[in-house]
């Protein structure tokens, strides 16, 4: 599929996912929408796909939110129909068993916020700013601000951006765990490649597990949660990469890792 408002480039092993529509901030409309869950299912697929760094074109904004000219003519049943597709989109991204970094270059407001939070790593520039102002609008969050928010910042913080629709800045993002990093805005890519490229060099099926446990086992009560944690262990005990990373740290070398 050629994209129209997205640029994709694979680089060694890292695909790099430009939304790109600066003229209108980078706004989420079906046709990024529909562009960016094909983008999820390569990343799900292509085995040279390794990671993904996610980022918006311009100076300006990662994403300044869903298209507020689709969205102010939409009646309940495509209102509810924009959402799930969003909502699938990202869920997508999430569950791709591969490393997701949002680079987060300017405004991520109300979707574009819920899509750095579907990203399961936040590297901001200083001039970022986040918020989920949809209340300014008479309406809610769509794609999951109610739902990532108060499990990565906690209840109080999350209701407090909600409620309010205020916008924050990446130093205050950072204070209260909406993004993993601050970085000066000229070093963005760099440093969250940096990042991506410390996370594939470990194994990757163990990268997997992590992601895959931390995802189902946040829903889970604690005793199962563990359980899995545990099958998981055992799987990885069994795999090639297992006997490797172990040998390896006893030969003092570094690991060769190839996914088995
Ligand atoms: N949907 C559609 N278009 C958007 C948009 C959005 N979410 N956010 C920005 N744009 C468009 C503007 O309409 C403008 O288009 P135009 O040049 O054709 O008039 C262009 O992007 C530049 O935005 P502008 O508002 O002029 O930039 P600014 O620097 O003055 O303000 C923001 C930046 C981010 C504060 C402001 O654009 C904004 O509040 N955007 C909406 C954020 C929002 O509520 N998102 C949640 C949507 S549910």
């Amino acid at each position: 599929m050629a994209y129209s408002t997205l640029l994709f480039d694979l680089a060694d092993g890292i695909a790099t996912i430009t939304i790109n529509r600066p003229d209108k901030l980078n706004a989420l409309n079906a046709t990024v929408i529909g562009e960016l869950d094909d983008a999820a299912g390569r990343v799900e697929r292509e085995p040279e796909i390794r990671g993904v760094l996610l980022t918006g074109a311009g100076p300006k904004a990662f994403v300044a939110g869903a298209d507020i000219g689709e969205i102010g003519g939409q009646g309940a049943s495509d209102g509810q129909t924009r959402a799930l597709r969003g909502q699938r989109m990202m869920r997508r991204f999430e569950r791709c068993g591969k490393p997701v970094v949002a680079a987060v270059n300017g405004f991520a407001l109300g979707g574009g916020c819920e899509l750095a939070m579907a990203c399961h790593l936040r590297v901001a520039s200083a001039t970022a700013k986040f918020g989920q102002p949809e209340v300014k609008l008479g309406i809610g969050p769509g794609y999951g601000g109610t739902v990532r928010l108060p499990r990565l910042v906690g209840r109080g913080r999350a209701l407090e951006l909600l409620l309010t629709g205020a916008m924050i800045d990446a130093q205050e993002a950072w204070r209260i765990g909406l993004v993993n990093r601050v970085v000066p805005a000229d070093r963005l890519m760099a440093e969250a490649t940096a990042l991506l490229r410390t996370i594939l060099e470990n194994g990757p099926l163990a990268v997997r597990a992590c992601l895959e446990l931390v995802d189902s086992g946040l829903d889970m009560g604690l005793d199962q949660a563990l359980g899995l944690e545990a099958g998981w262990f055992g799987v990885l005990s069994a795999t090639a990469d297992m006997r490797e990373g172990t040998r390896a740290f006893l030969d003092k070398r570094k690991p060769v890792f190839t996914g088995t």
